[in-house]
């Protein structure tokens, strides 16, 4: 697929660069007019990458379908497209589950340090930083001379400084945790794999988390648990186990239409040449602007017993902008009312501290007035926990990862019976 080398496309191949390193000391403006060359401009067509959590590959591929991505092809932690530099901004922008989308920006050799370092270069980094930006590099895979991905990091950062300080005359600065520019290797035998992150901060990171609790549930994830259980934005919905409202947040959202980016930025509107595509970045924000006449909402609660749990639901709410449209309370799950038909979303405290006779009693409590509400119930635990504390028979299931944890989300509908 990548790297056939043609001019005005992006498809770049890296090969092994001049012994004498002459080819890296270009002036800035062939360098740039380079890269910008075989940039995605003008809906010329690019291979991404959009990272998922494992088990939430198939929402991130219906995700692109609406993005108006296409050749898409779930992989193993995360799913592949094609797409217009619009449609990946569309993405950014929208994707609720994705955790990053990354620019794919070729392969080259990667045998020993020094190839990478030359392929590395070989991308043109310095025409995609500015002065005063930060930068990263990440790297997943090793091989026999490139033993552990910290070294290959520190090489693909040698390489992007150098090329700054040769063209420039200035050094970036590196920041792993908030980069403007951060460069991704897959190293695969002798060969690595490059693109570009477009996010910055990862997805998960909505801009709407001002206080946490202990074992948040990251957004994406809360994202996918509600996709699963087929959230709709059509019931009135609980969260009896709150923590920082993340899932009632969520759910306020998707039900809303808001646009899961909508107050955060991305790398790609610091690149150094986005002024070539800002008026299109800015087309598909203002496309996605909340309709003037939103609509119907049903009831939101979200409750927890601990009240400082509580104060984080409703310190996020606030500066999501959402503060008047839950109701939050401080109350057991045993005590929580759930109104006929509700959809109960609930991520109960799992993991390996927990007694799990509390578990039990706790998730029976809940299921029992669940169940006198025909409600229908996603929940997210550990499958064990499930299997155990459970007799009902969910309606379906999904495997997923959360950080370490191989969880489970189940779906239990008892509105049917
Ligand atoms: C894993 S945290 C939830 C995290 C939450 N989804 C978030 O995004 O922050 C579990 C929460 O369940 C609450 N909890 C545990 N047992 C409970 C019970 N019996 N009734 C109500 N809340 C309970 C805890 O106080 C804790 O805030």
């Amino acid at each position: 697929m990548m790297g056939d080398g043609t001019a005005g496309t992006w498809h770049l191949r890296v090969g092994p660069q001049p012994a004498n390193g002459v080819a890296h000391r270009q002036p800035l403006h062939a360098t740039l007019a380079d890269s910008l060359m075989s940039l995605p401009f003008n809906n010329v067509e690019a291979d991404y990458f959009a990272t998922a959590t494992g088990g939430t590959e198939s929402f991130v591929v219906n995700e692109l379908k609406q993005s108006g991505a296409f050749d898409i092809k779930a992989a193993k932690g995360g799913v592949l497209f094609r797409a217009s530099l619009r449609a990946a901004m569309d993405m950014c922008l929208h994707s609720r589950i994705a955790g990053r989308v990354l620019m794919r920006r070729g392969s080259g050799d990667a045998g020993n340090a020094d190839q990478l370092y030359d392929a590395v270069r070989a991308l043109h980094p310095e025409a995609w930083v500015a002065e005063d930006q930060l930068v990263a590099c990440r790297v997943t895979g090793t091989n026999s001379e490139l033993r552990t991905t910290h070294f290959s990091a520190m090489r693909m950062k040698d390489a992007i400084v150098d090329a700054c300080r040769d063209t420039h005359g200035w050094r970036p600065s590196v920041d792993t945790k908030h980069p403007d520019f951060a460069l991704h290797a897959r190293i695969r035998g002798p060969r690595a794999d490059f693109s570009i992150d477009m996010c910055g901060r990862p997805l998960n990171q909505r801009g709407y988390r001002a206080q946490s609790v202990e074992a948040p549930i990251k957004e994406t994830l809360a994202a996918a648990l509600l996709r699963f259980g087929g959230w709709a934005g059509n019931r009135p919905f609980v969260d009896p186990m709150c923590g920082s409202g993340t899932l009632v947040i969520e759910a306020l959202e998707m039900a809303m239409g808001t646009p899961a980016g909508m107050r955060r930025s991305f790398s790609f509107e610091r690149w150094p040449f986005a002024g070539q595509y800002l008026p299109t970045w800015r087309e598909v924000r203002d496309v996605s602007e909340p309709a003037d006449d939103p609509p119907p909402m049903p009831i939101f609660y979200a409750s927890d017993r601990d009240g400082a749990a509580v104060d984080a639901t409703r310190a996020n709410l606030k500066r999501a902008g959402h503060e008047e449209k839950a109701v939050v309370s401080c109350a057991p799950c045993s005590r929580v009312t759930i109104p006929w038909g509700a959809f109960v979303a609930v991520n109960p405290p799992y993991g390996e501290r927990m007694d799990p006779r509390q578990v039990l009693s706790a998730h029976r409590d809940l299921f029992e007035r669940a169940k006198a509400a025909g409600a229908l119930v996603t929940i997210i635990s550990l499958e064990e926990v499930l299997r155990q504390t459970f007799r009902w028979r969910p309606l379906r299931t999904l495997e997923v990862r959360n950080g370490p944890l191989r969880c489970q989300i189940a779906v239990y509908d008892f509105g049917e019976r």
